[in-house]
Order: C-alpha cells, then structure tokens, then sequence
C-alpha cells in the first residue's frame, strides 16, 4: 500500500518532518523505497542531472512519462509525483488536465506537481477535481528561470514576500494536498508553514518547513556540473564510480579481471572434438 496524501497532511498535523527526493530511474527508485521514503518526486530536474541540458526548459511530456514509468515499476511504497514540463499546463485547462492524466493513466504515479501560485490556481482546481492530487511549486520556480532574471532567492522585498503568501493561499484553496518551497528565506517559509494547513515542502527554504526535498543526485554527490548551496552531500558517489571504473581498467589491463570465478565451464570432450576438427 503506497502513502497516501491524506497521510502526508497528518504527518504535517503531528509535526512529523516530511523527508522527499528525487529518482528517475528503476534502480535507484528501488534503493529509495526501501528506505521508507514518503514521496518521491519524477522532477524535471532530469533535464540537467540525467539528460545534461542547462535547464528544465527542454524536457518534455514523452521524458517526463518515459523515467516515470521507470520509478513506479521501482517502487511499491512511496507516493509518486510527476513533474509537468513547460507548457504543458499553461496553453490552457484541458491541455493542463489531458496532461495531467497522462501522468496518472500512462505513467501510473499518484498525484503530478505544476509550477505557479495564484495565475495556476485555476488550473490546480480542475486537475483536482479529476481526482488528481496536485502538488503546488512556488518561490524559485526553474521553468520561468529567464522571466526571474536567474537561480535567485524569491521573497525578500515585501510585495514579493506578500505575493508568495498570497501564492501558498491561492494553492490551499485550490485544493494543492501540498506544495513546494523553493529558494525562499527561512523566516518567510516558516511563516508561510505556519499559515497553510497543508504540508509545505522546502528546498532551499530553512528548517522550518513541514518537510524538505532534494534532488537525490546532489545529495549523493553524482552531479558534476555544481552543487547548489541549499544541498549537502551525504555520499561522493561520484568519486566513488571513478574509483571503481579506475580499478576496473586497471584489471582488464594486467589480466585481473575476469577470473575463472566471473567465467562458465564446458564438457571438455566437446572442445577436443572441435579443435581435432581444426
Ligand atoms: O524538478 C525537480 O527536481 C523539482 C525539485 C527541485 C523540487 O522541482
């Protein structure tokens, strides 16, 4: 039985943290499972740690349902959310629901998130009255990046700070079973937990929130390109893979790897015959 969205918003009413990464593929989805992790997010993130574009911008509804699919077939307990691309959403309400169902009947996840505060609140409504749970994702949001002049903190002149609160309300009253903060000051963010009733889910937002998000590749030490301020590496996987990949050139080369341990056996008559035969 997968976590639900009606348990999320408990875990916020008992003040249990709310723990959420990123996957994008079968195997590491397995790994994350079985960790007991609550929610897992199919981000567009894979835009820049899987596929190597500069942003989210390019990916599309085909890579989005494509490594969906990848981590619901890894998963068993974990509420998966797929992330809506650029434009597949803002073109207009029944392109954002014909999308949204995708997710759900194609990809087989359980609820999709969008980007957008109180302009997406609509569209948020009617995808929820299909049934779709929607995740909300305010304050920094990467698919406006160009619009917001840069990977910058949202939320520190007071008109912005108003507008984001304003964004969280719009996202409650839509029906959002909960929403993401990204890149926003801590203060902000914990007023903002404080004042929705639904499990607010930072990145980059302070200690406050109801819980927090990560993209599992900067967590895990796998992204070369940078490492954002908001992430802290638990693992150097990536150090780890060279090592391993150092190791394994090295035994091919001097003969190392494989041993008879790594190889199959035959009748050996079988081979007398075919070298007689010449
Ligand atoms: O795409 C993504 O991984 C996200 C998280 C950073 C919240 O939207």
């Amino acid at each position: 039985m997968r976590v639900t969205i009606g348990q999320l918003k408990e875990m916020k009413q008992k003040g249990e943290k709310i723990p959420m990464l990123t996957a994008y593929d079968y195997s590491t989805a397995r790994f994350l499972d079985d960790t007991g992790i609550p929610i897992i997010l199919v981000g567009d993130s894979l835009g820049m740690v899987v596929l190597g574009y500069e942003s989210t911008i390019p990916v599309t509804m085909e890579d989005m349902l494509h490594h969906v699919k990848a981590v619901v077939r890894g998963t068993k307990r974990a509420l998966i959310v797929g992330d809506m691309p650029l434009m597949t959403y803002h073109t207009s309400v029944s392109d954002a629901l014909r999308n949204a169902a995708r997710f759900i009947q194609e990809g087989g996840c359980q609820a999709i998130k969008l980007e957008g505060g109180e302009h997406m609140a609509e569209t948020v409504r009617r995808i929820v009255e299909c049934g779709i749970p929607v995740q909300g994702h305010i304050g920094l949001t990467p698919q406006s990046v160009h619009q917001l002049g840069g990977f910058k903190v949202v939320g520190r002149t007071p008109e912005a700070a108003v507008r984001l609160l304003n964004d969280a309300r719009a996202l409650e009253q839509a029906g959002a079973f909960s929403i993401v903060l990204e890149t926003v000051p801590a203060p902000l963010a914990r007023l903002i937990t404080q004042k929705v009733s639904v499990p607010i889910i930072g990145i980059g937002a302070g200690p406050y929130c109801d819980g927090q998000v990560q993209v599992v590749h900067d967590l895990l030490g796998l992204y070369a390109d940078f490492v954002p301020k908001h992430a802290k590496q638990y693992a150097r996987l990536g150090e780890a893979i060279k090592a391993a990949v150092s190791d394994y050139i090295g035994e091919v080369k001097s003969g190392a790897f494989p041993t008879e341990k790594h190889s199959s056996t035959m009748d050996e008559s079988i081979l007398a015959d075919l070298t007689r035969q010449g």
